[in-house]
C-alpha cells in the first residue's frame, strides 16, 4: 500500500458513496468561438454542464462542487440554478485542470474535511453517464487504488493525454503536445474522470509545477507523483469510447449530440415506442413517452414535455414543454407548453402557443393557432381561425375562418363561448365577449355583445340583389356568358336593367343603381 499516511483510511459505512464530485467547469472552450461559454451549450435539451452535474447527482456524492471562473456569473448562473446545493467554487488565475482541483478541495475543506473518494469529471463530457460514473466509484472503492483513472482505447487519441503503463499500474499520464512519438503511438487516453484519495489529492497538488508545454498545473501530473510514492494507480476502461468524448469545438458538439439522441431514441424503443424514423426524430433527455406512443418521422419532441400510451405524433411535429394524453394524435403541428387531453386532435398544419388546453376528444384543426386558451372535451376549432385567449366550453363548434378578436391595440381580453354552442363560420368574437350555452351565430357574425344562452345571434346586413348586373355591366365576360346560357336553360327572358350608373367594381354593392333589386335580411328569409 506503499507509506503515505493519509491514505489509510476507516472503512466507510457505505464505501461506494464520494465524498465529493468535482466537476469542472472554469476553463474557456475558446475552440468553440462563441459568446456562449462552451459548457452552456446545450444538447439534448440539457446545458453540457447540466448532462455532468447530471451524472455527478446519480453517485450520490456527500458534496457536488463545480469550478468557474471563465464567463463565471452566468456559469454560476447556471449552476444555481440547476443544483442549489452544488458548492460554487472559484479557481483563482492560476491555470489547469490541477489548479482547479485544489482551489475546490481547498473550497471544501473550508467548510468540512473532505475525507475518502473525491471524484474529478470535466464539464464538457456531455455522454458520460451515471452508470459509468458508479461504475468508476465501485471500481476504486474496493480496490485500495489511491486514484482510479477512467480511460479508454480510441482509434484517433490526438489531443487527448495518454495513459503511460506498467502492467496494470497507471505510472503517469502525458499530454499530446508534452508527449514523445512513442508516447503519441498510445491508444489508451485519459478522460478526464478520475476517483482520487482526498488525502491523495491534498498531499501532492501543492507540489505540482506548471513546467509543461501550456504552463498549467496539470491535474494529470497527481498520477505520476501518487505512483513516485508507491500508491496504487489503476485504470477502469470504457467499451464504448462515445461515452467519455469531449466537446472541444462545435463540430463535436454536433457529433456528440447525435450520438446523445441515438442513446435516448434506443432506450424509448426499447421502452415501447415506435420510432418510425430514427434519423429524423429528436427527443430531449427530459421528455417522457408511454408504451405504444409512435413518433413519425421529422418530428422533435422537447424540454420536459410528456406524452400518453398510444399518443401519434408527426410527421413533421415540434412539441415543447407539452402534455401530450393518450390516444391523442398530433399532425404537422408546433406546440409550446400545451396539452392535448386524451383523445385529442390536433392539425395538420396547427400552431399550439403557451397555455392552450385542447379538452378530451376535442380537436383543432388545419391552419388553426390557439394561445391561452381552453377547449372544452369534444369541441372543435375545425378550420382557419385564430383562438386567442377564449374558454370554449364541452362539445361546440368553432366555424370555419374565425377570429377571437383578443387584442384592442393596447390590452388583451378574455372571451368566453359556453357548451354546445354552434357559432357561423367568419366570425369574429371582440373580446370580452361571451357566447352563451347552446347559442348559434350566423354566418359573418361580428360579436361585440354577448350572446345568451340559446339564442341566435347574427349581424342583419341583409342581402341586396340586383338582378341582370353581369350581362349588363361585364359583357362579353365568361360570367356574363354562363349568367346567359342559365337564364336560356330556364328559359327567363334577360331581365331589364337600366343603362346607367351601375354598381362598380369599388361598390359593388350597387348604391345609386337604378337595377332592380331585392333586399333580402336574414329575418325575412326564416
Ligand atoms: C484534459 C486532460 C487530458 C484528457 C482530456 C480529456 C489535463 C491536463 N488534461 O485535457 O489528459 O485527455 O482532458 O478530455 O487535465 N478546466 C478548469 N480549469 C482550468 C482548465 C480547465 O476548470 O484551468 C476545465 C475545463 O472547463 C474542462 C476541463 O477542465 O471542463 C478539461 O479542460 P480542457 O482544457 O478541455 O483539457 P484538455 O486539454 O482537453
Ligand atoms: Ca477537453
Amino acid at each position: 500500500m506503499g507509506s503515505f499516511p493519509g491514505f489509510q483510511k476507516e472503512t466507510r459505512v457505505s464505501p461506494s458513496r464520494p465524498a465529493a464530485v468535482v466537476v469542472l467547469a472554469a476553463g474557456a472552450g475558446t475552440r468553440m468561438r462563441s459568446a456562449t461559454p462552451k459548457v452552456l451549450h446545450a444538447m439534448g435539451g440539457r446545458a453540457l454542464l447540466g448532462h455532468a452535474m447530471t451524472a455527478a447527482r446519480a453517485v450520490d456524492p456527500e458534496r457536488l462542487a463545480v469550478v468557474v471562473r471563465h464567463e463565471r456569473e452566468r456559469v454560476a448562473a447556471y449552476v444555481a440554478e440547476a443544483d442549489p446545493s452544488a458548492v460554487l467554487v472559484d479557481q483563482d488565475d492560476v491555470p489547469g485542470t490541477g489548479r482547479a482541483v485544489q482551489c475546490a478541495l481547498q473550497r471544501l475543506d473550508a467548510e468540512a474535511a473532505t475525507d475518502g473518494a473525491l471524484v474529478v469529471m470535466a464539464g464538457d463530457t456531455p455522454l458520460l453517464d451515471g452508470e459509468t460514473l458508479a461504475a468508476l466509484v465501485e471500481a476504486h472503492a474496493g480496490s485500495g487504488n489511491a486514484i482510479t483513472v477512467l480511460t479508454a482505447h480510441v482509434d484517433k487519441p490526438f489531443g487527448y493525454g495518454r495513459i503511460l503503463r506498467e502492467g496494470e499500474q497507471v505510472v503517469g499520464i502525458v499530454e499530446e503536445r508534452d508527449a514523445t512519438d512513442a508516447q503519441r503511438a498510445i491508444t489508451e487516453i485519459n478522460t478526464s474522470t478520475y476517483v482520487f484519495d482526498a488525502a491523495v489529492l491534498r498531499e501532492f497538488l501543492g507540489g505540482l509545477g506548471a513546467d509543461n508545454d501550456q504552463g498549467e498545473v496539470y491535474l494529470t501530473d497527481v498520477v505520476a507523483a501518487a505512483h513516485g510514492r508507491g500508491l496504487p494507480v489503476r485504470a477502469l476502461t470504457v467499451d464504448d469510447p462515445w461515452t467519455v468524448e469531449g466537446v472541444n469545438d462545435r463540430v463535436q458538439l454536433a457529433a456528440l449530440g447525435a450520438k446523445l439522441n441515438d442513446r435516448i431514441l434506443a432506450r424509448w424503443m426499447r421502452a415501447g415506442v415506435t420510432i418510425v424514423d430514427p434519423g429524423t426524430t429528436w427527443i430531449d433527455v427530459d421528455v417522457e413517452l408511454a408504451p405504444d406512443v409512435t413518433i413519425r418521422p421529422g418530428t422533435q419532441v422537447h424540454g420536459n414535455t410528456v406524452v400518453g400510451q398510444g399518443a401519434e405524433i408527426g410527421p413533421e411535429t415540434t412539441l415543447i414543454d407539452c402534455e401530450v394524453g393518450e390516444g391523442a394524435r398530433i399532425v404537422r403541428a408546433h406546440a409550446e407548453l400545451a396539452q392535448v387531453l386524451p383523445g385529442g386532435s390536433v392539425g395538420p398544419f396547427a400552431y399550439l402557443r403557451p397555455g392552450t388546453v385542447v379538452g378530451e376528444r376535442a380537436k383543432v384543426g388545419t391552419f388553426v393557432e390557439v394561445k391561452n386558451s381552453t377547449l372544452g372535451t369534444g369541441s372543435k376549432v375545425p378550420h382557419l381561425s385564430y383562438v386567442g385567449d377564449a374558454d370554449i366550453g364541452a362539445g361546440t363548434n368553432i366555424g370555419a375562418a374565425s377570429v377571437f378578436v383578443n387584442y384592442d391595440g393596447v390590452n388583451k381580453h378574455r372571451s368566453t363561448v359556453g357548451e354546445n354552442a354552434r357559432t357561423g363560420a367568419d366570425n369574429l368574437f371582440v373580446a370580452p365577449v361571451t357566447v352563451g350555452d347552446g347559442a348559434y351565430t350566423g354566418a359573418g357574425t361580428v360579436l361585440r355583445h354577448d350572446v345568451p344562452a340559446g339564442a341566435l345571434a347574427l349581424n342583419d346586413f341583409g342581402q341586396k340583389i340586383i338582378d341582370g348586373w353581369v350581362e349588363k355591366k361585364r359583357p362579353g365576360t365568361p360570367a356574363a356568358k354562363s349568367a346567359a346560357a342559365a337564364r336560356g336553360a330556364t328559359g327567363e327572358e334577360r331581365p331589364a336593367t337600366g343603362d346607367e350608373a351601375g354598381p362598380s367594381a369599388n361598390d359593388p354593392g350597387g348604391a345609386g343603381t337604378d337595377g332592380t333589386e331585392t333586399s333580402v335580411s336574414e329575418g325575412s328569409r326564416r
